[in-house]
């Protein structure tokens, strides 16, 4: 032993101790630890040496000489564990917590790409001066078409294949049902977008879901004309789509408009110059809309001899394939993060 210290007297054990406190203070790497070990608690150590010396002390002195034997041992065994707890990054009453570290990043959620685009179309018409309305998913039959100029046998009821829930229920076709409600409860002037989830009884495909989201728009008031149409949906693509954005109006049928049209933006992809997105046409399908036909003025309770008015309708889904260039609506609907984190 290189202690230089004889385990023979009460004092001498005493002094033990303070040499195991102050080794066990200076063991920083794993080697001090092992090395500590071998000098005091290994089979030729310190403590084992302390013990032998008890059992051939005097008859007297042993039960005293032991008690302090076993508080070296205990005070050696512990220490040691509690160093080496510290050097493998156990608890310890110092802080083993580098502060300089970075730290891990915290996997974190991001809006549905769906909502992302229902977000930016909302900003600009918010922009614009237009309020947000809700309407049920579920509807009567009432609101979805007849209030909207469906005559009940017309085969435009045919274009938009309809759940039913009971006779006259059925889950809305499309988001313009809320300018019914819209109208009956607020006067001219109004300025108002809608967007929701709309169903629909069709085969699922890459290119349909039985389920998708559109945004209406509304505005009525005195001396609304096709020109504030053209405007508002003109400044819309712009904001949207980018300040160049060149719309393409056509004609087209929808019984609650009068005249109707359907428009279409130039490619934003290829300008125009046609590409797998645009289908080589250069132009992109983005909504429907029109003057708003006075009988729909009129089932919404509003003079339709003093006020015009126009609406509109744009699908959620479209146009977020479009801006994100995916192939396949079904995405939007499974959820599977790879997908959605994508979008973050
Ligand atoms: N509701 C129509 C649809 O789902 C879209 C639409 C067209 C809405 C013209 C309108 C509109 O408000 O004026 O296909």
């Amino acid at each position: 032993m290189t202690t230089g210290v004889s385990p023979n007297s009460l004092e001498s054990i005493e002094e033990l101790r303070r040499k195991a406190e102050s080794e066990l203070a200076n063991i920083v790497t794993p080697e001090d630890a092992e090395k500590f070990r071998l000098d005091w608690l290994s089979k030729k150590g310190i403590v084992r040496e302390v013990f032998r010396k008890v059992s051939e002390a005097a008859p007297a002195e042993r039960k005293e000489r032991g008690r302090e034997a076993n508080e070296l041992r205990d005070l050696a065994e512990a220490g040691l564990e509690q160093r080496l707890a510290t050097l493998t990054g156990g608890a310890d009453t110092e802080p083993s917590i580098d502060c300089t570290l970075p730290g891990y990043p915290l996997p974190r959620g991001s809006l549905h790409p769906l909502m992302t685009i229902r977000n930016s179309i909302r900003d600009i018409f918010i922009g614009m001066g237009f309020t947000i309305a809700y309407g049920p998913d579920i509807e009567s039959d009432y609101y979805n078409f007849e209030a909207l100029n469906f005559q009940p046998d017309h085969p435009a009821r045919d274009m938009q294949d309809t759940f039913h829930i009971a006779e006259k229920v059925l889950l809305r076709t499309h988001t313009s049902p809320v300018q019914i409600r819209v109208m009956e409860l607020q006067k001219p002037p109004i300025r108002t977008i809608m967007p929701g989830r709309v169903y629909r009884n069709e085969e699922i495909s890459a290119r349909s879901y039985c389920l998708f989201h559109q945004v209406e728009g509304l505005c009525v008031d005195e001396g609304v004309s096709f020109a504030d149409l053209k405007g508002t949906l003109l400044a819309f693509s712009r904001a949207f789509f980018g300040d160049n954005a060149r719309l393409k109006i056509r004609p087209s049928y929808f019984p609650f408009t009068e005249p109707s049209v359907e428009i279409d933006v130039e490619c934003f992809l290829c300008g125009g110059a046609g590409c797998s997105i645009c289908k080589q046409s250069g132009w992109l399908e983005i909504l429907g809309c029109g003057m708003i036909h006075p009988n729909v003025l009129r089932s919404g309770g509003i003079d339709s001899e003093k006020y015009t008015g126009f609406a509109f309708g744009m699908g959620i889904e479209r146009i977020a394939l479009l801006k994100f260039g995916i192939d396949d609506i079904r995405l939007f609907f499974e959820n599977d993060v790879r997908f959605l984190r994508q979008f973050s």
